[in-house]
């Protein structure tokens, strides 16, 4: 079997299409594993995905990178508190946010506690999807080590955080009840709509061009006029009015009125 039939296989179990991946990337990942597992070849490592779930779920949470942190660069954080959610919220203070790879939930709740200094917590919903149930299962529980924690000012920390274990620290239940977690993939699934901001962080680099233009366009369809699509370190959407965003800060983009 070659790396087509592979991909094939892949899909028909997971509904995963690797085909939408960069595929240096992706083949040099799945190799090592493979490789790492000691399988010959694609075909006895299908195999073996199909009757060994422990296996399967490794290989979906390896092939996802489900790597997160909380306020994950402060910068792009301040600029959204700063000068991005006031100019939102002046418009509208029941705005709608949809963390479309949320991950371990990192940052859908980083999110909560900097909408928090805006509005009170029961005023705050967030959508916060992922493929990765594996991901979205730890989100819901909100426990996180410290390594995930150590970038998010002690403000926040202390007044979000609990201490559960030796180096384990739960995010509080008020924070946790503003999210709310979907399993969801971004190449085939219906987005949400009428959405005041987008953020979609550190996975559209692992797609290919087609795969990305697709989805600058779904999130365009699903935004309100000016609403926002925040992406992540390396994501700047080369040509962002080909998909009617106007960037209006490093990192952010605002749908433009048609
Ligand atoms: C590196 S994490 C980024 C997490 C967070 N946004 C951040 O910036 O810290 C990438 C996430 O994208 C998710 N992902 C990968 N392919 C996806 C798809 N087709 N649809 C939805 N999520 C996907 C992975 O499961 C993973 O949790």
């Amino acid at each position: 079997m070659d790396y087509s039939g592979f991909k094939a296989e892949v899909y028909k179990l997971s509904g995963i299409d690797l085909n939408a991946y960069k595929e240096k990337q992706m083949l040099r990942r799945i190799d090592s594993l493979i490789s790492r597992n000691a399988f010959t070849g694609y075909i006895d490592f299908i195999d073996e995905l199909k009757i060994n779930q422990r296996l399967y779920n490794d290989f979906i949470n390896y092939l996802t990178i489900n790597v997160s942190e909380f306020y994950r660069n402060p910068g792009q954080w301040e600029v959204l508190e700063k000068e991005i959610l006031p100019k939102l919220l002046d418009k509208n203070k029941n705005i709608k946010i949809w963390s479309s790879a949320a991950s371990t939930g990192d940052e859908p709740y980083t999110l909560v506690m900097v909408l928090n200094k805006f509005l009170p917590l029961d005023r705050i919903k967030i959508l916060a999807t992922d493929i990765d149930k594996e991901a979205l299962a730890k989100a819901k529980t909100g426990v996180y080590a410290e390594r995930s924690i150590k970038g998010l000012p002690k403000t926040y920390f202390d007044k979000y955080f609990q201490k559960c274990g030796e180096d384990s620290y739960r995010v509080i239940e008020d924070v946790k009840r503003c999210v709310e977690f979907k399993q969801m993939n971004l190449l085939s699934d219906k987005y949400p709509e009428a959405l005041d901001l987008i953020v979609c962080r550190n996975v559209l680099i692992y797609f290919t061009e087609e795969a990305k233009d697709s989805i600058y366009k779904k999130f365009n369809r699903s935004l309100v006029d000016d609403g926002i699509l925040f992406v992540g370190s390396t994501e700047q959407i080369i040509g962002s009015q080909k998909y009617d965003f106007k960037a209006i800060k490093t990192f952010f983009y605002q749908k433009s009125k048609v």
